[in-house]
């Protein structure tokens, strides 16, 4: 273990932190990092076997977590969630926004309605609507952080990712609003804006010149050409951490380069 990680180690002790789409890739190295870092952590995804073997994985590293069913997209599981991550000492302190789904690659004048619904309402009214239904339980804690997870797409979109482009933007703003609307609170709204991370969601885009290109061109030279979820995950534990405590509406690039000015 580094220094760095010496110090950080506890930052997060006696607090519960409930992470959406956690199973594998940038979540479930988020979650893992809470975990190390003394968080209680409430895993989940929409498949029970996923869960299970996230929990059991994380668990037999001796970690605090525990797990449930949650489809971001339905509003019952969504309840669930809530339930569980009750269990562990009846309060939430930190809730990272991280599923999201893209059901089409391809044009954005090609796009279904129900696929627009179906990106829009995914992507972007669940954090929203998982957020107002946890809300309460963060308050009784009286401060909190909320990480939604965006990406990279939002600056700098690919026509291929159509939709998905709009709904990582529209996360930039709902970032500002929340956090606006809720630094009264104490509660502290961020967002992480992953690059080309690699993991499963993002294979198309592996073999994609353009994408090649860009990483090529514009990041940092590494002996893996994308990033990893891990990279993600350092910032995610800080922005939860007392030392974001007067940090909120902002986006934060993982990518190994900046899109914006
Ligand atoms: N990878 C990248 O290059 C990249 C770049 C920029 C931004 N991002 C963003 O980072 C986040 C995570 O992406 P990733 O690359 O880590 O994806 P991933 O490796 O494919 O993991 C996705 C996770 O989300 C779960 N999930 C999918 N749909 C869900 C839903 N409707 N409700 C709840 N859970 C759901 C999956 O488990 P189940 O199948 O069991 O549901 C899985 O645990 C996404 O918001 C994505 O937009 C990724």
């Amino acid at each position: 273990m580094s220094d760095k990680r010496l110090i950080w180690s506890g930052a997060l002790a006696e607090k519960v932190a409930v992470i959406t789409g956690s199973t594998k890739g940038i979540g479930f190295a988020i979650a893992r990092r809470l975990a190390q870092d003394g968080a209680h952590v409430v895993i989940s995804s929409r498949k029970q076997q996923n869960v299970n073997q996230a929990v059991a994985t994380l668990q037999r590293e001796g970690l605090s977590v525990t797990g449930t069913v949650c489809h971001v997209g339905k509003a019952e599981d969504r309840e669930q969630l809530v339930s569980k991550a009750l269990e562990h000492s009846g309060g939430v302190d930190f809730l990272v926004c991280n599923a999201a789904v893209n059901p089409l690659v391809g044009s954005i004048l090609g796009t279904s309605e129900q696929i627009w619904d179906k990106i829009l309402d995914v992507n972007v009214k669940s954090p929203a609507l998982l957020l107002s239904q946890m809300l309460p339980h963060m308050e009784k804690r009286g401060k909190g952080a909320v990480i939604l997870v965006s990406s990279v797409a939002a600056y700098l979109p690919l026509v291929e990712l159509g939709v998905y482009n709009v709904s990582k933007t529209a996360l930039l703003s709902l970032t500002r609003v929340l956090a606006m609307e809720l630094a009264p609170k104490g509660i502290r709204v961020n967002s992480l804006v992953p690059g080309i991370i690699e993991t499963d969601f993002s294979k198309v885009l592996h073999k994609n010149e353009l994408t090649g290109n860009i990483v090529k061109a514009l990041s940092m030279q590494r002996q893996v050409g994308f990033g990893q979820p891990e990279d993600c995950a350092g910032l995610a534990s800080f922005l939860c951490s007392p030392d974001a405590s007067y940090i909120t509406g902002e986006n934060i690039v993982v990518a190994g380069f900046s899109p914006r000015l």
